[in-house]
């Protein structure tokens, strides 16, 4: 079917059309040109975890594209709180959607919703599983990121750092980075939070190198990036986190500066958690010339419209034939 789920069911030839209906959308995300090409069809938008970029980026996605959206957020305000399946849910909502968006708490249940639904359905975050509309953004920004500085994707050093054992952005993205050539990974996390062995076994295999770093300095050093991460709170048990040593080793200015990556692609899916000191990026750095956390987010948007026009079979030349210039 045309559901996404993983970063795995994507290959080159699909990539390049994402990111080529991305560059397409640019004015109409932007709001300077008016595009009708979804008029007519609804979304189901179903958050059953907290969201800002996500699901309003997934919403005002539809929106621009000349859809129309329902959302329904959390466990409290669906039926689900009565007791109702994944699988009636899914196959309810589908009945009144032209496609469905779904973030669920538990690994493997956007899945579950595919399985169920009579229209595509995109994963927005299934647990400690996949994000793979994260994935997208996040790679689609670091290559204009790295072609800005007059280099590539292929045989880039890109530095991961923070919880690498819940952060499902983590996850999608090292899968999708195979697609790419010659990839080295400095990887730095709290020894509890290390990267699950499926995802090292995935990178590996595809012939890609990942360093384990004893410091975030360490791992910045000489990479051409960093994808920092905050601490998935929401996904341990008090007794886990408690055991668990993620104090301290915020990314800041001056790790940056001491490693002589004053200049690095500084990247974070967001958002960073300012209530805690522990892994996560300081907001120290948001001067720095390589900062782009808000060209991901930006950059989100026009993502997330290539994926609905994916999933809804909407060519190029429908887009350009449903857009016109604002008057
Ligand atoms: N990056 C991300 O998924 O952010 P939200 O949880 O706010 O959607």
């Amino acid at each position: 079917g045309r559901h996404l789920l993983s970063v795995q069911q994507l290959d080159s030839g699909l990539l390049s059309q994402i990111f080529e209906l991305a560059e397409l959308v640019d004015p109409i995300a932007a709001g300077t040109v008016r595009c009708t090409v979804l008029d007519g069809a609804v979304l189901g938008s179903l958050f059953f975890e907290p969201s800002t970029r996500t699901r309003l980026s997934f919403e005002s996605a539809f929106l621009r594209l000349g859809g129309e959206v329902t959302t329904t957020t959390g466990f409290t305000f669906s039926s689900m709180a009565k007791g109702e399946s994944i699988h009636d849910t899914s196959r309810v909502v589908s009945g009144y959607s032209d496609v469905m968006v779904v973030r669920h708490p538990d690994k493997g249940s956007v899945a579950e919703f595919a399985e169920a639904s009579v229209v595509p359905v995109i994963n927005a975050g299934d647990g400690d599983g996949e994000h793979p509309s994260q994935a997208l953004l996040d790679l689609y920004t670091l290559t204009r990121e790295l072609e800005a500085r007059g280099k590539t994707v292929d045989g880039a050093t890109v530095a991961i750092v923070g919880d690498l054992k819940y952060g499902r952005t983590v996850h999608s993205l090292m899968k999708l980075l195979t697609l790419a050539s010659g990839i080295t990974f400095r990887l730095f996390s709290p020894p509890s939070l290390e990267l699950p062995l499926e995802i090292e076994n995935y990178v590996a295999e595809r012939g890609h190198r990942i360093i384990e770093c004893d410091s975030a300095g360490e791992a910045v050093s000489g990479a051409d990036a960093v994808y920092a991460t905050r601490v998935q709170r929401e996904r341990m048990t008090e007794e886990v986190l408690a055991t668990a040593n993620v104090t301290g080793n915020l990314l800041n200015r001056q790790i940056l500066h001491d490693a002589g990556a004053q200049d690095i692609v500084i990247m974070h899916p967001l958002p960073r958690d300012s209530r805690h000191d522990s892994f996560d990026l300081s907001s120290d750095v948001d001067d720095l010339p390589g900062l782009s956390i808000f060209h991901q987010t930006d950059n989100g948007l026009r993502i997330r419209m290539a994926i609905f026009l994916v999933a809804m079979g909407c060519s190029a030349e429908a887009v350009k034939a449903a857009t016109k210039n604002q008057s």
